[in-house]
């Protein structure tokens, strides 16, 4: 995909509907091998999480492996960025050495500070702000169990998190209806929601409710994440009877779609926001979610590095 090439991924809204497909297909084309792509000269890709992770760390590792590429890993805690050297500095300098880097962090306005100072692409691998990279994967599965993504609606329940953000944003750019139900004081931030609105332009549903039961009503595919997301340990235990009416149990799922789909992007507290019934049954397709955040991010870094 020549257009993204050189092109920072920062947020859900970087990439056009049209571009968002075409990265989509290509991610479904690498996953089916139908397309076989390999790098002439190793690049390199550098990875600076301040936040744990598993599978964003992993997935974009074998992707970068399986193209032939290298990875490095640079954990704050030793380099210097850990120890407050500036933003802009690390950024300039790591401009010199690498052709890629992924960044997961708190503020968005310190991931754009890096892909600001650096001219190589930059990539969200999560902020507080929004989880684009989660939603490539997520709008993948929904696709391969639908066939296609407009028209379906999401319903969204629990926190208005980085997730939450990106799933309204994602589903507003592929002509999906998109319900999100969290407590009153946690719904999605109101910067989010009009961009969303402005995106869905009247022609498909942008609903915030607290209602649970509402929400899920006929959707055909139930989200969730956790209620107390990294950086929020501290109201974790409290947020809990808060957030209670919002699991995803089998009573809530069955005022879904017969056929919905129930979606996580992992790690899941069960018990929590989604039962071990739920997370373990038949209409749950985590793993598949899981598996997909490989298949689309080497489809991104294919198109960011502009591959051939
Ligand atoms: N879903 C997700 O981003 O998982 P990790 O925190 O393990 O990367
Ligand atoms: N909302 C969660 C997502 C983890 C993948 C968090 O930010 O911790």
């Amino acid at each position: 995909m020549e257009a993204l090439k050189g092109r920072d991924f920062l947020g859900l809204t970087d990439f056009s509907p049209r571009e968002m497909q075409e990265l989509l297909q290509l991610a479904a084309q690498l996953k089916a091998g139908e397309v076989k792509v390999s790098m002439e000269c190793p690049k390199v890709l550098g990875l600076l999480f301040y936040k744990a992770s598993t599978r964003t760390r992993v997935s974009f590792s074998v992707a970068m492996y399986q193209l032939g590429g290298q990875v490095i890993d640079l954990d704050p805690k030793i380099t210097q960025v850990g120890r407050g050297e500036p933003v802009a500095d690390t950024a300039r300098v790591l401009d010199r050495y690498l052709d890629i880097l992924a960044i997961r962090t708190y503020e968005q306005e310190q991931l754009e500070t890096f892909a600001e100072y650096a001219q190589i692409p930059v990539i969200n691998a999560l902020t507080d702000w929004e989880h684009p990279c989660q939603m490539l994967a997520d709008l993948l599965t929904i696709q391969e169990c639908f066939g296609s993504l407009s028209g379906l609606t999401v319903t969204y329940l629990g926190d208005g998190n980085n997730v939450a953000h990106s799933l309204m944003l994602g589903c507003a750019l592929m002509g999906m209806n998109v319900r999100v139900a969290t407590p009153p004081d946690y719904q999605p931030v109101p910067g989010i929601v009009e961009q969303t609105e402005k995106i869905a332009g009247g022609k498909t549903e942008v609903i915030l409710t607290d209602d649970p039961i509402a929400a899920a009503q006929g959707s055909q595919v139930i989200y969730t994440d956790v209620w107390a997301s990294m950086g929020q340990e501290d109201s974790a235990e409290s947020r809990i009877p808060i957030f209670q009416p919002y699991q995803v149990n089998q009573q809530l799922l069955s005022n879904a779609d017969p056929e919905a789909i129930v979606l996580h992007c992992l790690p899941a507290h069960r018990g929590e926001e989604i039962t071990d019934e739920v997370i373990e049954g038949k209409r749950s397709r985590v793993w598949d979610q899981a598996e997909n955040r490989l298949h689309a991010q080497k489809a991104l870094l294919v198109s960011l590095l502009g591959i051939q």
